[in-house]
Formats: C-alpha cells, structure tokens, sequence
C-alpha cells in the first residue's frame, strides 16, 4: 500500500484515491504517526500531502523526521515538497505566491517527469516556495515564474512537487503519480474483485458464528455493505429498518418490499413518534443531527435485545463519510457529523463493522455491480441518514415534512421524465422557514418558499450546482406551487460546494 500522510489540505483523499485507481491501495494517516505505526502499516510508499500551514508558522504540522530516513520512498506535494525541503536543509521562503493553472519546464524528463512536455500545465497553490533544494537533492523543473516546481534526491528514492498532481487540472498528473508508483516498484494488484474477496474473508474471521444487526435503508451504502456481511454470514446478519419519520415519499414501503423478497433475516420497526417527538421544536442543526444518531442506536441497542445476542453492529459508513465528520484520525475541519459516524454516543454496547469505511462511492456502486445488486437500487442518489430532517431549515413538524415529501415527488417525476435524473448525483427540495407574501387565485397569501436543489458530483467533497433548462424549471416550480399546499415562491438553489455544502444542514 502507499501511505499518504495528511497535512490539512481539502483534497489529501484525491492522491489515495487516484492511486487505487492505479491499483494499488492507499489511505490516509495524521501526520503525528510515528515510524512505528508506518512500518506496521508495511507501506511501499509514503506521499506527503498539501495543507494550509507554513512550515514556519508556530505549531506547523511538522513529519517525524526519521519517517524520511526510513528507507522507504517518499513523494512531497506542494506543504509536502516544502517540509521535505526544511527537514533535509534547504530553504523556504515567502513569496508572492502562484494560484491555478501555471507551466513548468522540466530539466529532466525521467524519474517521476517522465512523459512530461517540455513546457506541462500543472495546477499550483502556493506562497511559501522552495529557494534553495537540500544537499544531494537536485533541482529537476522550474515553474514559468521561475520558483523550483519540483526536486529529487533519486538515491534515496524521494521526490518532491510543488503542484498537485492529483487534481484533474493537472493533465499529465496520475501520469506523474504512476512514475512515483514505478520507483516504489509497488505490486498493482489491488482490484475491486479483490477488495470483495478479502472483505468477505475478513468479516468471517472478525464475527466468527456471533450475530450482526444492522440498519439498512435501502440507500446504496448500507445495501452494498449488507450483501457483502449477508454473503460472508449468511442469516446471522439481521437487517433492520427504522422508519424514522423522516423517509421520502413511500419510501418504507418500497425498502420493506425490497428486503422482504430477497434472503434477508430482515425486521421493520416504525419509530416515528419517537424521532418526531425528541425532535420537537429543535433547530439547531447539529443538534438535529445528534439526536437522530443516539435515537437510531437507541432503537437498534432495544430491537437487538429483541432479537437476541448480538456483538456486532453493520454500518454502511463510506470513506467521506469519515473525512467529512473529521476523525480523530483525521486532520480536516468539522463541517458536519454525519450521523453514522460523528453522532454515534460514547457508550456503545455493540462492535463495528463497516466494510465499506476505506471506499469512496463510486467504488461502492462498482463493488454493488460485482455483487449482482440491481443497478436502479445502485445509481439511486444518496439519502442522508438524518433524512429529511437536514432539508428543514428550523422546526421539523408534519405538516414541513409533507410540504417537503410531496415536491421532491414532483421534482423526481419530472426530472426522471426529462431523463435528467441520472446525470445528477443528487436532487431534492428543502424547505425554508420564511414567509412570503403572494397572489393565488384573488386572493392574498402568505406562504413558505421551496428550493429545488441539483447537484453534479463524483464523490460529494465538491459539487456543482446543475444548468437544468429554465423550461424544465419552470414547470417543476409551477407543479409545486399548484400541488403542495402551503407553497407559494420556489427558488433554485445556484451555489456550488464549496462554498455551500449540497445538504441545507
Ligand atoms: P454535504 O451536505 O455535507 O453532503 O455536502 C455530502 C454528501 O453526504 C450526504 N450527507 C449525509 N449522509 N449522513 C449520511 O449518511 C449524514 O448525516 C449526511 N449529511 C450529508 C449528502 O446527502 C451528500 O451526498
């Protein structure tokens, strides 16, 4: 595997990422492990990622400098590059900085340049900047504005980037990373296929003939990850399903029936008023998202009593899942608990088990194709588990959550009639507590408005607000005013992510 280790920036899963896309497994550790924890981790390679300090700033996530003397190969990006270059001797200075897009002309066109132009685009975001490389290093391609863009000490088998070549702005950069994957002389072998086998085999040995209780929802996560515990254990996987009043429009009828008709030990509970009355007149976000996450486990902890002796508890946790909720593990600000993470109480009587905590979505869906799942199930958009709840802004009560229900039905409808609804990574409406004044009919109104939210995607961390035709909006937008009472003003939601976030909460 190659160990990448995180320094804060935003995009550190992206190198992890496209190295499983070159076969080889990757993830992430703090940048406070120790030499220990690495070589017991037996990586091929360890990549250095960006972040937002200064290598000078007081409190500066500084590497164990003996990780560089380990003998294992090393590639630094952008704080990377900089830490690499104040660890060994060199110097690091301020300077005016360089942003976007930028060109650099090689000096060399092997080690991890190989296959490089002479003059190659690559994506910056820097100020501090590399003046002088460390002894031994030498200086390998200089940026158009004349900073050192990239160095190597080839003996030891480490290198370093001033620019990232894991964003897709970096043409040639997956290139620059299979170089780095060639000096490491890793084995490519890691596979999806692979990933099945192995997970399947891991999950045996870690449950043995004990039982596992899960929540499933009929979300693509916990489906995907209750086939895989399904296959390794068969019946002593036990699905539950908690209608926690904050499901779509007929949704704990379709997941039953899904459940039901294939060969699950499979049990529903509907628990409605006991979400809706913990939920009562809260309108604190996070507070939300507390709540529903120690009222799921609160139902799990009294259904698995139920059902009888349980150790394990299934969950359908993804890989940005854990980055987004931030980990201890994990050096990313909080921007939100996701509530099958970040919301789980203390005191949990039951072991985790989440097959899918290493794998980003589209790998989930791919991995959900390899087990026969259906692909209508499969390219479902993703559903928090706080459900409705995050697109409520302020109080949650029936009457919002119906207001909610019925337009996300219009929205889906149409959207799915104009063959759009694929094409997105998520569609829905939220609800937004603020009247406005109106004319229907003759007469004066003075309603709630609804947004219409439609998102481009590939994994969720950054999302694109989608161009769906005025047309096609326009019709949504005068269905929902005619049909869902108590709506008289929609809007559509233009904000990307960052800087919004595609939940309203
Ligand atoms: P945001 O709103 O943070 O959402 O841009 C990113 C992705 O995560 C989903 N999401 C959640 N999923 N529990 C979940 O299982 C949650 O609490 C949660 N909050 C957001 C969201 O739908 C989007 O796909």
């Amino acid at each position: 595997m190659i160990l990448v280790v995180d320094f804060g920036s935003q995009v550190a899963h992206l190198i992890a990422r496209k190295i499983r896309e070159l076969n080889v497994y990757s993830e992430l550790i703090p940048y406070t492990a120790s030499l220990d924890q690495i070589k017991a981790k037996n990586p091929c390679g360890i990549i250095l990622s960006g972040g937002p300090a200064s290598v000078y700033e007081k409190n500066a996530p500084i590497l164990k400098k003996e990780i560089l003397k380990a003998g294992i190969p090393v590639l630094g990006i952008c704080y990377g590059h900089q830490l690499i270059t104040k660890l060994l001797g060199g110097v690091v200075s301020k300077g005016k900085g360089e942003y976007g897009k930028t060109y650099i002309s090689p000096l060399d066109f092997d080690g991890i340049l190989q296959g490089i132009e002479e003059k190659e685009i690559v994506w910056m975001s820097h100020s501090d900047f590399v003046e002088k490389a460390p002894e031994d290093f030498k200086v390998t391609s200089h940026s158009e504005n004349g900073y050192i863009s990239s160095i190597e000490d080839s003996a030891k088998k480490i290198y370093s980037v001033q620019f990232h070549p894991e964003v897709y702005h970096t043409p040639k950069g997956k290139k620059i990373l299979e170089n780095f994957l060639n000096v490491t002389q890793c084995t490519r072998n890691w596979s999806l296929e692979e990933f099945i086998n192995i997970t399947i085999k891991n999950i045996q040995k870690k449950v043995g003939d004990k039982k596992v209780i899960m929540g499933v929802s009929g979300g693509v996560d916990s489906t995907v990850a209750a086939e895989l515990i399904r296959r390794a254990i068969g019946h002593n996987l036990v699905g539950v399903f908690v209608n926690n009043g904050l499901l779509r429009e007929g949704e704990f009828e379709e997941v039953c029936s899904f459940f039901n008709n294939s060969d699950y030990n499979f049990y529903s509970v509907d628990s409605t008023d006991y979400f809706l009355s913990r939920l009562e007149n809260v309108i604190d976000p996070e507070k939300k998202r507390k709540i529903i996450g120690k009222a799921f486990i609160d139902i799990f902890d009294q259904k698995a009593n139920e059902l009888g002796e349980f150790d394990f508890l299934g969950q359908g946790t993804i890989y940005p899942d854990r980055i987004e909720s931030a980990e201890p593990s994990s050096q990313a600000s909080v921007i939100k608990s996701h509530h099958n993470v970040g919301g789980l109480p203390d005191k949990m009587n039951l072991t985790l088990i989440e097959p899918l905590r290493d794998l980003y979505k589209d790998e989930v869906r791919a991995v959900g194709k390899l087990l026969g799942i259906e692909e209508k199930l499969l390219n479902r958009h993703p559903f928090p588990g706080p459900g409705l709840a995050v697109r409520i802004i302020g109080k949650i009560t029936t009457d919002r959550l119906r207001i909610v229900r019925e337009s996300d039905y219009i929205l889906t409808e149409e959207l799915e009639k104009e063959q759009l609804y694929q094409s997105l990574w998520q569609s829905f409406t939220a609800f937004l507590d603020v009247k406005s004044v109106g004319v229907m009919g003759d007469a004066r109104s003075y309603q709630y408005p609804i947004v219409i939210r439609c998102v481009q995607s590939t994994d969720a961390m950054t999302a694109n607000s989608a161009p769906i035709p005025i047309e096609i909006l326009k019709r949504i937008g005068s269905r929902i005013v005619n049909e869902v009472e108590g709506i008289n003003r929609v809007f559509y939601d233009l904000t990307d992510k960052p800087p919004s976030t595609i939940e309203y909460e």
